[in-house]
């Protein structure tokens, strides 16, 4: 979500005549942008102010965006921590007006909402890649999970009307955009406030919909994150089912495998409605890549406790997965709660899931030894011009030796090798 800010913003700066630098030397105005999830994220940015502050011949002028800017607001600018400027998770369609009137001397901290209408688009030369596109279709978040600070630093959940989304992923198939990704805390929360672009689609739920209205475009590849394993409906499967466009992959954070601990984190399911999703989407007739965020240590999570979370993850088989140690974050209800779990502790239970994490991430792997995967070829590698990479169907990273002519090209790889987290292959056909 954060890139895809950033992307935004680069565009609109774009727009007013602002030239976006390669590296931060060059530049006369720095903007951070910032994430606040766990402390070592938000301590990141003081380093980083640091750092540029400490330049002693040039004083770029200094802005802050993102999380940590919502949540913190005016106190980045009277902590006199060298910062010029504040822009809310909301207030980035007015970065322009921001910096314009920071040059004319004012303070500005803006945490106002957004406009209502708001250009989503992002420029060709703006974004991360010219052959996959982020697409927002929902913003912030209702869940209030008890560690968790999102809703509090990106506000309530926000759809995007889908006749915007749906024209949106024609606009980016006509530029050449060869993979797109539904983005959102909770894409399946998704819930607008009208059926228009939805109407005669069907779908058990207005996400299952909009699958299938955006899988109509015809655009070559769709893939979505973030799922919440509460409002994740089994239609969703059917329509990955139905739909070769829709990809074989879903990222579905179960974060404890404790059904105790779960109550405690608010998730709002419980290991028996968690298995029963996994369950279904094994059993799609596409071989569907699972991953998922755990975290380690929140408070009172017992030896007992963290046992079952090793014990889902071996049932799970998950593809890959993001391990947290829990970390308390002001504001939110845990922390309220004793974080009595040492960081020893939580550093043993890491390490112990990585293990676990690892051998069936590397069983995965080593199933799809001999197989063909269909992989956009997005970039050179970067350690050689001879080889590209980019990701299969099924999200999977893959390197493979092919000429550079072929970059945007959804190719046939025959996968030959593994490595610790990509595999290796041969281009079979284009
Ligand atoms: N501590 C540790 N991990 C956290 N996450 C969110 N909040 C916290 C926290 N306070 C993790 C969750 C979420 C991912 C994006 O970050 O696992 O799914
Ligand atoms: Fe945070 Fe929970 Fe919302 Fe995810 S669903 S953003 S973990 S509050």
């Amino acid at each position: 979500m954060n890139v895809s800010d950033s992307e935004r913003v680069a565009t609109l700066l774009d727009s007013e005549g602002y030239v976006i630098t390669s590296t931060e030397s060059e530049a006369d105005i720095v903007l951070l942008n910032t994430c606040s999830v766990r402390e070592k994220a938000e301590h990141k940015l003081y380093s980083r102010v640091g750092a540029i502050r400490d330049l002693d011949d040039r004083r770029p002028m200094l802005g802050v965006m993102g999380c940590v800017a919502q949540l913190e607001g005016d106190k980045l600018i009277t902590d006199r921590r060298g910062i010029d400027f504040v822009v809310g998770t909301k207030a980035v369609g007015r970065v322009a007006e921001i910096i314009k009137r920071v040059t004319e001397g004012e303070d500005v901290v803006d945490l106002g909402d957004r406009e209502a209408e708001y250009d989503w688009s992002v420029s060709d030369r703006q974004r991360n890649s010219p052959y996959v596109s982020f697409v927002p279709i929902i913003e912030g978040c209702n869940k209030f999970c008890t560690y968790c600070i999102v809703p509090f630093s990106r506000g309530r959940e926000k759809s995007l009307p889908a006749s915007l989304i749906i024209d949106q992923v024609r606009h980016l198939n006509d530029q050449g955009v060869r993979e797109i990704h539904l983005i959102g805390q909770n894409v399946n929360s998704y819930r607008p406030t009208s059926a228009d672009g939805l109407e005669g689609i069907p779908g058990a739920t207005p996400f299952a919909k909009l699958l299938r209205a955006v899988a109509q475009t015809g655009i070559e590849r769709i893939k979505f994150a973030t799922s919440f394993p509460r409002d994740f409906h089994p239609d969703i499967v059917d329509a990955i089912d139905e739909y070769e466009n829709l990809c074989n992959w879903v990222h579905l954070p179960v974060q404890s495998g404790s059904d105790s601990i779960l109550k405690a984190m608010r998730r709002g399911h419980s290991i028996e409605s968690y298995k029963k999703r996994i369950d279904r989407i094994r059993d799609s007739n596409r071989d569907i890549s699972l991953t998922t965020d755990i975290i380690v240590g929140f408070p009172g999570e017992t030896e007992k406790d963290f046992q079952q979370t090793l014990d889902l993850a071996e049932y799970c088989r998950f593809d890959s997965g993001y391990i947290f140690k829990y970390s308390p974050r002001p504001g939110t209800p845990a922390f309220e709660l004793e974080d009595d779990v040492t960081p020893e502790e939580k550093s043993i239970r890491f390490q112990e899931l990585q293990r676990m994490m690892r051998k069936t991430q590397r069983e995965a792997f080593d199933r799809q030894v001999g197989k063909t995967l269909k992989v956009l070829a997005e970039r050179t590698s970067a350690k050689s011009a001879d080889v590209l990479t980019g990701h299969s169907t099924c999200h999977r990273l893959v390197n493979f030796p092919c000429d550079s002519a072929l970059l945007g090209r959804v190719l046939e790889v025959e996968v030959t090798e593994t490595k610790v987290n990509s595999l290796f292959g041969r281009v079979k056909g284009i």
